[in-house]
């Protein structure tokens, strides 16, 4: 994804309310839900064994093998059952302050469009593919549904102290690129990594990235990338020392003491981490996805 996606003002489309959601979700035709069937065939060939047994159970609770884009009204009826959370369209990347307030409710907000042939591989905005088959299985565990509730309420106090960098390094870190241990191996549970081709092989077997225990206060003063893979994966021991971390943190104080920039570059290891591997690098020197160097 190119950066400035993240950056540019955001124009809210004429016929949305102040909520930002869709009426209703759009209409697929039979090309866009083989796009998805294509999609789901290609990630499920790389993420057993590699992806959290949460994440893989969630795909199974929702039944999300059952070919096609998902409905959600359907797909919200089965969430909510479960874990109390429901699924809503959108038509992009909405205000941060939107998208808190969704999660805070218990509503994921997902796009309301799907990739075409030509960015198949590589798009810049999350699509429904990405937003549903990469982040809504994991709200079926229902600790990671409670860490994703406590992330939207955590957002609002970040704007009040301006330190929304720091807790998009938690998100990213998490949410998006997070790595479990599952026994004595590591298994990615970010939905960045598990929509994605190439990311669950680099984050869970690769030599080239760290992989360092995850603390939120150190994770918040991290630098991140977002147009490559990452030189760096923070691992949970459970959602549970999740959810723990995140809401046994005084935000109010974090976010008092927290620089306005990144403190660590986004591949460094700090004496106080806990390294689960020490990565070469060896993607990130021999210059990462603009050199066309392969990640695996
Ligand atoms: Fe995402």
């Amino acid at each position: 994804m190119s950066a400035d996606i993240f950056t540019a003002p955001l124009q809210k489309p004429a016929h949305l309310g102040s909520d930002w959601l869709e009426p209703k979700q759009a209409d697929y035709s039979s090309a866009d839900h083989a796009i998805w069937d294509e999609l789901f065939a290609r990630q499920m060939a790389v993420l057993p064994g590699r992806a959290a047994t949460a994440f893989i159970e969630g795909l199974d609770k929702l039944d999300l093998s059952r070919g096609g884009v998902p409905e959600f009204g359907r797909l919200s009826e089965e969430l909510d059952r479960l874990t109390g959370w429901s699924v809503v369209p959108v038509p992009m990347l909405i205000p941060d302050h939107v998208f808190f307030w969704h999660l805070a409710n218990r509503r994921f907000p997902a796009g309301n469009f799907i990739r075409t042939r030509e960015t198949f591989d590589y798009i810049q905005e999350p699509d429904v593919f990405h937003d549903v088959f990469g982040h809504v299985p994991m709200l079926t565990d229902p600790t990671y549904a409670d860490y994703m509730q406590e992330y939207g309420k955590a957002g609002w106090k970040a704007m009040k102290y301006n330190r929304l960098k720091a807790l998009g390094a938690l998100y990213w870190y998490t949410v998006e690129f997070g790595l479990i241990m599952e026994g004595d191996d590591v298994r990615a549970y970010g939905a960045g990594i598990l929509s994605g081709p190439t990311e669950a092989k680099f984050a869970v077997e690769a030599e080239s990235p760290n992989r360092i225990m995850l603390n939120v206060d150190r994770v918040m003063r991290t630098d991140y990338v977002i147009d490559d893979l990452q030189p760096t994966y923070f691992v949970i021991e459970s959602f549970a020392d999740l959810f723990k971390q995140t809401v046994e943190r005084d935000f109010d104080r974090l976010y008092k003491n927290l620089p306005p920039a990144f403190t660590y570059a986004n591949s460094a290891v700090i004496d106080v981490d806990y390294v689960v591997n020490r990565g070469t690098q060896e993607y990130l020197l021999r210059g990462g996805r603009g050199s066309g160097a392969k990640p695996v």
